[in-house]
C-alpha cells in the first residue's frame, strides 16, 4: 500500500515538476521578453522564408547557436547564442538539427553581399569551389541577353552562357532578402514607435 502511494505521488510530482519547468517558467520569464521584441523579418523576406522552407534548406542548415560551453558555435563565428526572441514572427521555425552546411543564424552579417548569395544559390561551386551544396537553378531564368534590360548574375567566366543572362526569379530575390535579414539583432529591444 505504501509502495503504491509512493508510486502515485512520484508520478504526480514528476508531472508537476515537468509542467513548471516546461510551461510555467518559460511563460513567466521568456514570454514578456518575446512580447517586447521587434520582428525583424518583414516584406519580401517573409516570402523568402517560405521559399527557404519549401526547398528544405533546414535539412542541411541549423539556425540555433549554442552558448559557450555547449560546443564551438561561437568560435566558429556563427554569432551570439540564440535566444527565444530570435524566432519571433516566423513559423515554422527553422532551428534544424543537421549541420551539413554552416549555421545561418547570422548569415546576413557574415555574408552581406546580395550578388554573392544569388550566384551561390544558382550554383554554389561558382563561388565556393569545393562546395557540396546542391544548386537551385530553378530559382532563376536563363534569358536571351538582347531580350532583357535586367542585369544578369555576375557569374565567373567559366559559368557564363554565351548570349544569355541568368535572371533571378521573385523567389530567388525573396530568399536572399530572407538570408540577409538573418542578423541576430538586439534580441529584447522594445518596439520604438
Ligand atoms: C545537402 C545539404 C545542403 C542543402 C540542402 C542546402 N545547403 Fe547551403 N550549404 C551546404 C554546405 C555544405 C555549405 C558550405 C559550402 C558552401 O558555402 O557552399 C553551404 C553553405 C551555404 C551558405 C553560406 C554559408 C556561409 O557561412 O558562408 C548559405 C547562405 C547557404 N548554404 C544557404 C542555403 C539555402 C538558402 C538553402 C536552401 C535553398 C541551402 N543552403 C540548402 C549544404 C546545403
Amino acid at each position: 500500500m505504501i509502495k503504491n502511494s509512493i508510486l502515485i505521488l512520484g508520478t504526480i510530482g514528476l508531472f508537476v515538476f515537468a509542467m513548471i519547468g516546461l510551461t510555467i517558467l518559460p511563460k513567466v520569464f521568456i514570454e514578456p521578453n518575446v512580447e517586447k521584441a521587434n520582428v525583424y523579418v518583414w516584406g519580401r523576406a517573409v516570402e523568402g522564408h517560405k521559399v527557404y522552407v519549401a526547398n528544405g534548406c533546414v535539412y542541411c542548415h541549423s539556425q540555433q547557436v549554442r552558448p559557450k560551453g555547449y560546443g564551438a558555435d561561437i568560435e566558429r563565428g556563427w554569432g551570439r547564442a540564440s535566444v527565444a526572441t530570435d524566432y519571433k514572427g516566423l513559423s515554422p521555425h527553422q532551428l534544424g538539427t543537421m549541420r551539413t552546411g554552416p549555421d545561418l543564424s547570422n548569415i546576413g552579417v557574415r555574408q552581406p553581399s546580395r550578388d554573392w548569395h544569388l550566384i551561390h544559390l544558382y550554383n554554389p561551386r561558382a563561388v565556393v569551389k569545393e562546395s557540396i551544396m546542391p544548386p537551385y537553378p530553378f530559382l532563376f531564368e536563363i534569358v536571351d541577353a538582347e531580350k532583357t534590360q535586367r542585369e544578369g548574375l555576375k557569374l565567373p567566366p567559366e559559368y557564363q552562357i554565351p548570349g544569355k543572362k541568368v535572371i533571378p526569379t521573385e523567389e530567388a530575390d525573396a530568399l536572399v532578402d530572407y538570408l540577409l535579414s538573418l542578423t541576430q539583432r538586439d534580441p529584447i529591444k522594445p518596439q520604438q514607435n
